[in-house]
């Protein structure tokens, strides 16, 4: 299948009350992986490219390899350009080929924000590329966006509707109290702002932060309408401890492949256990 943009299967997600795993690759092989574990499960998926990865790699060669793995693929997948506050490069994916992407002008006043959203609509929107917003601010780290605790601050339920209303975005990511990075402690998840925002806006809500929540607490979130779910720190994770695990258990043996293909199964086992729980499996 060609790739597809975001539009189709978060709706359908939305319909059906699951979640669509979207999950940050680093590379080739995790992007395989991805993939791989979609094509068993038969669920559609989105492939996350964070705009430090989308520079490491270079756009083309980056779209390269995404684009040979949904073309053989037996399931729809969309490649989305995660947290970017550049439209140059925001520009750079939709021209490479990029089918979905994110701005995120979060850390600009509302206002900033709405106008910088609705630009990079109004350049997605005749090519067919859906887009992301994000309002309030979302604590943590995720690529080199920094949110300190005391900065972060929830999405404001009036503001989201009117934000959604003149942006227009195919998804949004309001602020609801997750984090990028590993929790330290309970994350407290403003459950009724995520109801009432996703309830008056009707636009497929993002959750991001998905590392280290609770199988209840992704339940309940999408049931309350977060029709993507954002998977990052996880993967970054088990590419690193996948990959030093296997050449600790083997030492002596220097044999590339078969360290990539400990990588490759590390990082597939952990998309398939959050296939399953979002409910996306079988929903191709
Ligand atoms: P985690 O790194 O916490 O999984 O968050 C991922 C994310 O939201 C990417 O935008």
């Amino acid at each position: 299948m060609s790739l597809v943009n975001m539009k189709a299967m978060l709706s359908k997600a939305v319909a059906g009350k699951y979640g669509v795993g979207a999950f940050n690759i680093l590379d080739y092989n995790s992007a395989k992986a991805v993939v791989s574990a979609a094509e068993d499960l038969g669920a559609p998926v989105i492939i996350q490219t964070s705009a430090k990865t989308v520079t490491f790699w270079g756009s083309r060669t980056l779209l390269g390899w995404i684009r040979e793995l949904a073309d053989r693929a037996q399931v729809p997948v969309a490649v989305h350009l995660d947290h970017c506050k550049d439209l140059d490069l925001i520009r750079e994916c939709i021209d490479a080929g990029w089918t979905s992407v994110m701005i995120d002008a979060s850390a600009k006043p509302f206002e900033e924000n709405l106008s910088l959203s609705r630009q990079v609509v109004e350049m997605a929107c005749p090519k067919d590329i859906t887009v992301e917003a994000e309002l309030g601010a979302i604590v943590g780290v995720e690529d080199d966006i920094h949110v300190k605790e005391q900065d972060s601050h929830l999405a404001d339920p009036k503001q989201a509707m009117e934000f959604c209303a003149r942006v227009r975005p195919d998804c949004f990511a309001p602020a609801i109290g997750t984090a990028h990075g590993i929790y330290q402690g309970e994350p407290k998840i403003a459950y009724h702002i995520l109801d009432e925002v996703a309830r008056n806006t009707r636009i497929p809500i993002a959750l991001h932060g998905g590392t280290g929540l609770a199988d209840e607490v992704f339940r309940r979130c999408i049931a309350l309408g977060c029709a993507k779910v954002n998977i990052s720190t996880q993967i970054k994770h088990a590419f690193i401890d996948g990959f030093t695990g296997y050449h600790t258990a083997h030492n002596t043996q220097y044999d590339p492949l078969k360290v990539l293909r400990a990588q490759f199964d590390e990082m597939k086992k952990g998309i398939i256990e959050n296939i399953k729980l979002f409910g996306s499996a079988g929903k191709a």
